[in-house]
């Protein structure tokens, strides 16, 4: 689905009906404008990670059939679709937190730069580390303190660091997360003196200690304020040349926002979910060729 051609310049595509023109109160419909380039990214960092016809169960519950996507280095792919449709459990194969489910199976591959992470001989604590996960609810430790939260991960991952090292990458990881000049003077505080949005922050520089390859967030603003939501929108805009971003999210303004590319997930009645399309952000919003993304996007229905 991916490539790195430029987006150009086409002519305004907002969907936006003129003023006056409107019919019904139509929710929000995200600004197009807002969509980010396509990933112009030949340096990125991060690596690509291929879903391939990835299907899941919880027991004889099939809840995600055949998904295939590509997330590709210096991107963020926005995963969108209503309540229930497998968003979460899509995010959580690609980093093998779905077998934590003791009724949970899946067929079909995920690929980290070409090797298959679910392969004999993988690594699960190796594969985690590569790809990181930031949760709907800021989940810092809360009685470690700030600098400790940042590098609590080390330890997972067998790395000693000698006292300076270890600052330095404390330093380096909350200012890739936007949150260094607010805490650079009470790295001792407990992690849950923060603030929420803060504390979100801190999870993302938890994440990044451990350097990842692909960051996976899910619905990482739902509980926070537009402030807040704002700084990690800016975050994320920072860190995608660095680490390939996936993230769930129900607000198809953000989805706009940060995103270069989109999957729509839906599970009609009875069937598992899966993808109904995906696109860039632009002909997502703009031009989706389903008449059921444009329902959802419009918020008729999810
Ligand atoms: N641990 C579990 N055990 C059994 N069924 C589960 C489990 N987790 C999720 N499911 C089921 O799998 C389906 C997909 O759930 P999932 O949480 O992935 O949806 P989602 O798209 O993330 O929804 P939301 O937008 O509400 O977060 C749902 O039918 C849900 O009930
Ligand atoms: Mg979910």
């Amino acid at each position: 689905m991916h490539s790195n051609e430029s987006s150009g310049t086409a002519d305004d595509p907002s969907p936006a009906p003129a003023a006056g023109t409107a019919t019904a109160v139509l929710p929000e419909v995200p600004d197009v404008t807002a969509v980010q380039p396509k990933a112009e990214a030949p340096d990125a960092l991060g690596a690509k990670l291929e879903a391939d016809r990835v299907s899941a169960w919880f027991g004889d519950h099939k809840v995600l059939e055949r998904v295939s996507l590509t997330m590709e280095p210096g991107s963020v792919t926005a995963l969108i679709g209503p309540s229930g449709c497998g968003k979460s459990t899509f995010l959580r194969i690609l980093n093998r937190m779905h077998e934590l489910v003791p009724s949970a199976a899946l067929a079909g591959e995920v690929r980290l730069d070409g090797t298959d992470i679910y392969a004999p001989g993988q690594r699960v604590t190796e594969t985690r580390r590569r790809i990181g996960m930031v949760f709907q609810k800021p989940n810092p430790f809360p009685a470690m303190s700030i600098d400790e939260n940042v590098t609590a991960g080390l330890k997972l991952t067998g790395g000693r660091r000698r006292r300076d090292e270890r600052q330095e990458l404390v330093e380096r990881c909350l200012t890739k997360a936007g949150l260094w000049r607010e805490v650079k003077d009470r790295l001792s505080q407990p992690g849950s003196s923060l603030s929420g949005g803060q504390q979100q922050r801190l999870c993302i520089a938890r994440s990044l200690a451990v350097q990842p390859d692909v960051l996976l967030m899910d619905e990482p603003c739902s509980a926070l304020d537009p402030t807040s939501t704002r700084r990690i929108e800016e975050t994320i805009a920072e860190l995608r040349n660095e680490v390939t971003i996936v993230i769930v999210t129900h607000n198809m303004q953000q989805a706009a926002r940060v995103s270069q590319y989109c999957a729509f997930f839906l599970a009609e009645e009875g069937s598992p979910g899966s993808v109904v399309e995906q696109a860039d952000t632009e002909t997502m919003f703009g031009s989706p060729s389903d008449p059921r993304t444009s329902d959802y996007i419009h918020g008729r229905f999810g």
